[in-house]
């Protein structure tokens, strides 16, 4: 047998698979709320406007598209840095890197701790995002899960906290910074607290996941936990992506930071995450960046894109209220409830595997199999359609 046809097929993505599946359903009245990814009322993933404004810019002002160097775009780097923190005494321990995303964040700060703690462990949060598995067992680090949520669907400080107090000293552990994924369930601030405490008692390496800063409560107000866990814990790392909140999904837009106990070990930093870029990809792709940076650096522009991105994130919301009314009028279950108070794209319906099949069967309204609904892909035409199916399914 040759080498290719001995091999046998990966197992599949969670997420992109069910896409497949949901491609080649023909029913007309079918629910796509499987991958994060914001849609208008229109079903439509929009350009932001300030975007267009930026690409225009650019195309006028670029003169090169030569090499950018290792550490990508500075001065979007730099923007990214002041967008998540505002103290200057934090802002003189960070170092960054763009990166392929937020994803390829991940992946950058994984192999970083894989390159510092051969043994290290991660702790991610379960449930959590379906990549984050896979993607820190293909740097080579060992897994450990946290149980997250409680009956009621909120962050189980109790057991977080009980859980975590078993990891050993270097062992890293996994944070969502806002709009948990899948769950939309986020920490407290006393949590954030505590967990800062336990990270700095057990010496824990926290990784923080900010892939939706401004689609929960806004910019500011989605990364106060981690502003506060940064002026507390010496080591901090911290994957960003701009691939929703300036909707720049297929421009693969995002940031690595590294966070040290002080200035003084950036530069090792730096050229650590340098040379991990270099043998990986060598450099990310620069259109996203810039115009990100574009957008940053303009007073006018960065207030329409904020204004818009506040839009959206108001009807996100306005969505979440529709559907937990529309359940109210006829049940009064508390896990259907707490969609009201969810941060962000998405939330866990209070259904099994089997359950979550057989929405997608019977009624074709596709979330994936452990209960995840994109929030944000739902018109509000489509809201009773969605709670009726769920509560067929349910009563079943
Ligand atoms: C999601 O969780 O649906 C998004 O973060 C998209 C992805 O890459 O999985």
């Amino acid at each position: 047998m040759t080498l290719l046809a001995r091999l046998e097929p990966p197992t599949a993505d969670p997420i992109f698979a069910l896409n497949s599946q949901l491609k080649t359903d023909t029913r007309d009245r079918k629910l796509d709320l499987i991958v994060g990814v914001y849609r208008n009322e229109h079903g439509v993933t929009p350009v932001f406007r300030a975007v267009h404004t930026a690409e225009e810019r650019l195309t006028e002002e670029s003169e090169s598209k030569s090499y950018r160097g290792l550490s990508g775009n500075v001065p979007f780097n730099d923007r990214i840095r002041n967008l998540v923190f505002d103290d200057a005494a934090i802002l003189s321990r960070v170092t960054t890197i763009q990166s392929v995303g937020g994803t390829g964040a991940l992946r950058l700060l994984a192999d970083f701790i894989k390159f510092a703690n051969h043994d290290a462990t991660i702790w991610i949060s379960d449930p959590g995002w379906g990549n984050h598995e896979p993607l820190f067992k293909a740097a080579g680090l060992a897994i450990r899960k946290y149980r997250y949520l409680n009956d009621e669907g909120t962050a189980d400080g109790d057991a977080i906290l009980a859980q975590l107090s078993e990891a050993k000293s270097g062992d890293a552990v996994l944070i969502h910074g806002c709009c948990h994924n899948p769950s939309g369930a986020d920490l407290s601030r006393d949590l954030w607290s505590a967990i800062a405490d336990l990270a700095n008692e057990r010496g824990l390496l926290p990784l923080v996941d900010l892939a939706y800063q401004g689609l929960g409560d806004g910019l500011d107000a989605d990364v106060t936990g981690l502003r506060l866990f940064a002026g507390r814990v010496p080591e901090v790392l911290v994957s960003v992506s701009c691939s929703k909140n300036f909707g720049l999904y297929n421009e693969r837009t995002g940031v690595a930071i590294v966070i040290g106990a002080s200035a003084d070990a950036g530069d090792v930093v730096t050229g650590i995450l340098q040379s991990l870029a270099r043998t990986n990809y060598s450099m990310p792709p620069d259109h996203g960046a810039a115009i990100v940076s574009t957008i940053l650096a303009d007073d006018r522009l960065r207030a329409e894109w904020s204004t818009e991105l506040a839009s959206m994130r108001e009807r996100i919301l306005g969505i979440r209220l529709a559907l937990a009314e529309t359940f109210l009028a006829h049940t009064s279950n508390p896990a259907l409830q707490a969609i009201r108070h969810h941060k962000g794209m998405f939330s866990l319906l209070p259904l099994s595997a089997a359950q979550m099949v057989r929405l997608r069967t019977d009624h074709a309204v596709y979330g994936t199999n452990g209960g995840r609904i994109n929030v944000a892909g739902l018109s509000i035409d489509d809201v009773p359609y969605l709670a009726d199916s769920v509560l067929t399914v349910l009563d079943a």
